[in-house]
């Protein structure tokens, strides 16, 4: 039997395998929680009669566990660091090999439950109804139910969901013939493609919906509905053809995307059939959709094809900012903007490998994850590394036949899980055939090894500069202390290029003056911008300066967002310059940030060492 490959699984999936899971919950907005009762299907693996199953649990409260509808001996055991508390059901007479049980486990989670938010109406924007939704990548599925919360192992799905409020899962709607009596309403919803627990996901509140494409709806609040409709109509079917065109058709039947309240912890989260996206990608202006492109190539690389544990992340995430970027040149019909993000992304990666050191083991393609919670671990790395790996392999191999690889690895691991040496055979093998025999010298050059396992910066790539070198040029302008800006400077641009314009003033060796900052927060419009990324990294120049007229705004747009990417970095700068503001800020939207986003927090401005001390 091979070992279990995932750390951060406690669950004997070498064992047993998840082939069904039935979820018939009802959403309890007074109480908050989800209760109801888990339905989850294990095949035997192995004919030794396995007499016991082991799942993944954390801070959830189990009642009853029944095996095979009868009442069974279970025990759910003390908790161990990040993997939490594990679950064991004995199997009195084991099961042979192929052989399936029931488990019906009735829970309800609870007040610490990580993967949940709960808003009370005051909390939504048109304070009509509370509204709750589910983030489980990494490893919270299991604070909803008991499960192999494991990236390894796949199963189809079906939501019967109870609300009193529209819900929203990571299944396609099936229309309910029984409409229930009473005030709730039962939603139901069935993933037919197998997909790991960290996909399963659930949203519920006051949502509308609008058509954004052939097969594609976007869903949020009423007051959200036509400036969220008008972002995505647009590029929505020209980003799912690019996709189509560059691996093969799409699988899942309807791409939609829910547009979350402000605290949604990230830019994106590609639980099928309905991506959960920030608010902040409705922008007015159609600059942040690079998100949707991002969430939707996931539907190929992470979502049918995934990594088989949280230490082989690069090959959900390398892939998918790989294809998004070749999504983003084929729509604007432009391989610069390949280059682009990819420069932009570069920079990020510099940024991170200096933040947490060159020889950092999370600096590493593959990270080691024994006794590591995955949120830790998580950074731009395994994006950008990835990314040029990939891409590296892209260029060695030449484009054309790069693109007939794709294809080949997405149908060849559909459905299933692997890990990086799976990769690597897969490629080894695809070019080992005798019509690229001529690779064969270049092949042997690739260090796999290194790849995977050097800390620090890749190789860096020449990169296509035509997009960037005007954001270079505007940028040392700002070097000379005379300089007069003017708001033509930057009117043209995309948003991403004044953005590229900004980090690089960001790394100026000295900072700007106060008078300097203010100028330039004024001139291009940056500190009344309704685009957050380019808000939010405006102020980082701002508190740089020491231009201390800027934190109270700061800590404003703190209480605003909820995305981690901008809550994190600017509580960091924040605390740096004025840390009595940032602990106070914090506090004051301790509620309004996800479970996930203020546990990061937390640790970021070491409150949660003195909280345990
Ligand atoms: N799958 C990730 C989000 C994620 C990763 C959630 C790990 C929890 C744990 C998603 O696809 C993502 O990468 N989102 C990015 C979007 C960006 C790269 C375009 C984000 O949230 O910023
Ligand atoms: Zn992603």
């Amino acid at each position: 039997m091979a070992p279990v490959r995932d750390p951060n699984t406690l669950s004997n999936y070498d064992q047993w395998r998840t082939r069904h899971i039935t979820a018939n919950l009802k959403v309890d907005f007074t109480d908050k929680c989800l209760r109801g009762s888990v339905v989850l299907e294990l095949e035997s693996q192995t004919d030794k009669a396995s007499s016991e199953i082991i799942l993944d649990s954390s801070y959830v409260s189990v009642s009853s566990i029944k095996l095979n509808s009868t009442p069974s001996q279970w025990e759910v055991k003390a908790r161990t660091g990040p993997n939490g508390s594990p679950v064991h059901v004995s199997v009195p007479n084991g099961a042979g090999k192929g052989e399936v049980v029931k488990l019906e486990i009735e829970l309800a989670t609870t007040e610490k439950c990580t993967a949940l938010q709960w808003l009370t109406p005051a909390q939504t924007s048109n304070k009509k109804a509370p509204f709750m939704f589910s983030q489980c990548q990494a490893i919270h599925a299991r604070s909803i139910f008991p499960c192999q919360d494991t990236p390894d192992v796949k199963s189809t799905y079906d939501f019967h969901i109870r609300s009193p409020y529209v819900v929203v899962a990571s299944g396609v709607p099936v229309p309910d013939a029984t409409e229930a009596a009473g005030e709730d309403k039962v939603y139901k919803f069935e993933q037919k493609v197998p997909i790991p627990a960290y996909l399963f996901a659930l949203a519920s509140g006051d949502i509308a919906s609008a058509r954004i494409g052939r097969c594609s709806s976007v869903a949020t609040g009423p007051n959200e509905l036509k400036a969220s409709q008008w972002e995505l109509q647009d590029d929505m079917d020209k980003f799912l053809d690019a996709a189509e065109k560059i691996v093969f058709p799409y699988q899942w039947g309807e791409y939609n995307v829910l547009v979350l309240p402000p605290s949604f912890p990230y830019g994106g989260m590609e639980n099928p059939i309905f991506t959960f996206a920030t608010p902040t990608i409705i922008s007015g202006d159609r600059q942040n959709i690079d998100v949707i492109a991002h969430e939707l190539a996931h539907s190929w690389s992470g979502n049918l094809v995934t990594s088989c544990s949280w230490e082989h992340f690069w090959l959900n995430e390398g892939w998918t900012v790989y294809l998004e970027r070749r999504i983003l040149a084929a729509v604007h019909k432009n391989d610069a903007y390949f280059d682009f993000s990819a420069i932009i992304g570069w920079k990020h990666l510099e940024e991170a490998i200096e933040e947490f050191g060159a020889d950092h083991e999370y600096t590493k393609l593959c990270i080691s994850h024994k006794g590591i919670d995955p949120d830790d671990a998580f950074s731009t790395v395994p994006y950008e590394k990835g990314f040029h790996f990939v891409y590296s392999l892209d260029r060695l191999v030449g484009r054309e036949n790069f693109d007939k690889f794709i294809p080949h690895y997405f149908g060849k691991w559909k459905n299933k899980s692997l890990d990086s040496y799976d990769f690597k055979d897969t490629f080894l093998e695809f070019f080992g055939a005798p019509e690229y025999a001529g690779l064969k010298d270049k092949l042997a050059e690739i260090d796999w090894e290194g790849r995977f396992f050097n800390t620090g910066l890749p190789p860096k790539p020449e990169f296509d500069t035509s997009l960037v070198d005007v954001c270079f040029q505007l940028a040392n302008k700002w070097k000379q202390k005379d300089f007069s800006p003017s708001q033509s400077d930057t009117s043209s641009w995309t948003g991403n290029q004044v953005l590229v314009f900004l980090n690089v003033v960001q790394g100026f060796e000295e900072p700007l003056t106060v008078e300097q900052s203010q100028t330039m927060g004024k001139v291009y419009g940056l500190a009344d911008s309704q685009n957050v990324e380019l808000k939010s990294a405006y102020y980082q120049i701002a508190m740089k300066a020491k231009d201390t007229d800027s934190y109270p705004r700061v800590a404003e747009l703190l209480g605003d967002v909820g995305r981690m990417k901008f809550v994190r970095t600017l509580f960091r700068t924040l605390n740096k310059v004025d840390r009595e503001l940032a602990v106070k800020t914090f506090e004051k939207n301790r509620d309004f940030y996800h479970p996930i986003c203020r546990m990061m927090v937390e640790k970021d401005l070491g409150l949660a060492e003195e909280k345990s001390a």
